[in-house]
């Protein structure tokens, strides 16, 4: 148990980092919270029109679930990393200094996956990618390839981290439900698009 707790402890303070606030705050954007989606995540920094701000997003988010999911590893052995890992991304979603109202996991479970299982990032990159490029909308490319990554690590014969992968996204989809209901009814903001 002490393992198991100590991989938590660790993964959900560095997962609590918001870097989306922290980074647009320090660039003088004001509160990313009140701008766009109001998420704290890449895809809304985008919108502030900073490039580099949302790639730096992207890359810090995931890479503190990585980090996580490496020396939860390293310290606890290998199915502490995928605790560790996700841990990192509960962090992401209910950080205790932002009142638990983080963001919806998506860097964060790319981080993890980079962490226990480096390929599958190819594999999620390319159909985040193919989504995208043919529907542009961020939210839905996201869902697609956290819905198929679980499936495609069942299949590679990884069963525990499918397992782990399988409950980050059903809590991710559960925290895209307004994105969901925006696609649904066509008002969903395209990558990039301010509103
Ligand atoms: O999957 C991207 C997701 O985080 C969407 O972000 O800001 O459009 O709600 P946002």
């Amino acid at each position: 148990l002490p393992v198991a707790a100590g991989a938590l402890i660790l993964g959900y303070l560095l997962g609590s980092i918001p870097f989306g606030l922290i980074l647009t705050r320090s660039a003088g954007l004001g509160d990313i919270r009140s701008i766009g989606s109001g998420n704290i995540g890449a895809t809304n920094v985008l919108r502030t029109g900073n490039k580099e701000l949302a790639a730096a997003t992207l890359l810090l988010d995931a890479l503190k679930a990585t980090a996580a999911a490496l020396i939860g590893w390293y310290l606890f052995g290998e199915e502490a990393g995928l605790l560790a890992g996700f841990a990192a991304f509960l962090g992401h979603l209910f950080p205790v200094w932002l009142g638990f109202k983080g963001g919806k996991g998506v860097a964060t479970y790319i981080g993890t996956l980079l962490g226990v299982s480096p390929l599958m990032v190819l594999v999620f990159a390319v159909i985040w990618l193919l989504v995208a490029k043919i529907s542009k909308y961020s939210s839905l490319s996201a869902l697609v390839a956290t819905l198929l990554i679980p499936v495609v690590l069942w299949f590679m014969n990884q069963p525990k981290v499918a397992l782990v992968m399988a409950l980050m996204t059903v809590i991710s989809w559960w925290k895209h439900e307004a994105n969901i209901r925006r696609l649904m009814a066509g008002t969903e903001s395209k990558i990039g698009q301010k509103g």
